[in-house]
């Protein structure tokens, strides 16, 4: 007999599983952000804190007027639009996604010089030395499978003096075998790491660490959206322009509390890194 708690062991649907796919194929949970029914839960804005985080985070890069930005793990380019559209700067978006880039370019303004999309790898950028003037990259870093490679081309491409900022996933402490088992998958937590093994990375890549700001209350403002978003959902499938796959709603919200509970507890947090290129 299948008791209570056996029934919600697994969710409806699965995300891609690292083990049991080659690196390059995966891409690092990239298909699953590429979905449909992502994309429409999400409204095109896949890391916790929103529009709010971004803009408090370019504030803390204090860029020059017209600067050279790329945003690294753009998805369908939303930060990159609003960067162009706002803050008169100059936005390469890049993802390995092509299906990203291609949605990102159709939402581009094609009048404006000020915004491009490229597919790329991040550990492989096509781009000359000291070509930017700042780098951003949200809820993507933990998901670039080779970092300290991604961490010598930002350096690369960056300009001396010039300003990196991460936002990212992090552990407090060791994530519970639940947790890593059936959630992590489906988040930025694949490769997250703690906040002192991010900043000695960054350190031996040769940035100096200028903020470490704890940004763990944007998770739960998400928790609470997707649980609203959900009970839309269930309601009929409004937002997911029939590519929603079943949903077990009552799975899903059991998950959405233990990651919520693990938020509580500081297992699971959210940060923003500003760094400086010496
Ligand atoms: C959680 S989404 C974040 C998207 C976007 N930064 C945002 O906040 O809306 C992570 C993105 O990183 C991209 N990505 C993963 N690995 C990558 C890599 N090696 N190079 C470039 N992009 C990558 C994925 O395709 C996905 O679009």
């Amino acid at each position: 007999m299948t008791t209570a708690t056996e029934s919600i062991r697994q969710p409806a649907t699965r995300a891609p599983n690292r083990q049991q796919n080659p690196p390059e194929a995966l891409s690092c949970c990239s298909t699953f952000y590429e979905q449909d029914w992502v994309r429409n839960l999400a409204e095109d804005i896949f890391h916790p804190g929103g529009e709010d985080l971004t803009r408090r985070t370019i504030a803390a890069m204090d860029l020059p007027a017209h600067a050279t930005v790329t945003d690294l793990g753009c998805g369908t380019g939303t930060t990159a639009l609003m960067l162009a559209r706002d803050f008169d700067l100059q936005v390469t978006g890049v993802d390995l996604s092509a299906a990203n880039i291609e949605r990102a370019i159709e939402r581009s303004d094609t009048n404006s010089a000020a915004v491009r999309f490229i597919q790329a790898d991040a550990k492989k950028l096509p781009f000359e030395d000291n070509e930017f003037d700042g780098i951003l990259a949200e809820c993507s870093f933990s998901l670039f499978a080779d970092q300290p490679a991604v961490l010598a081309e930002m350096k690369r491409v960056l300009k001396p003096g010039g300003s990196l900022a991460i936002t990212d996933m992090a552990f407090g402490g060791p994530l519970p075998a639940d947790i890593a088992e059936v959630i992590s998958p489906w988040t930025c937590l694949v490769d997250a790491k703690d906040q002192q093994t991010y900043a000695t990375g960054f350190a031996a890549a040769g940035f100096e660490i200028q903020v470490i700001a704890d940004e763990s209350a944007s998770l739960t403002n998400l928790i609470q959206l997707l649980k609203r978003k959900l009970l839309l959902l269930g309601a009929g499938g409004v937002l997911a322009g029939g590519s929603m796959p079943t949903f077990d709603l009552a799975t899903i919200k059991y998950w959405l509390d233990r990651f919520q509970a693990e938020v509580e507890k500081g297992t699971i947090r959210y940060l923003r890194f500003n760094l400086q290129s010496p």
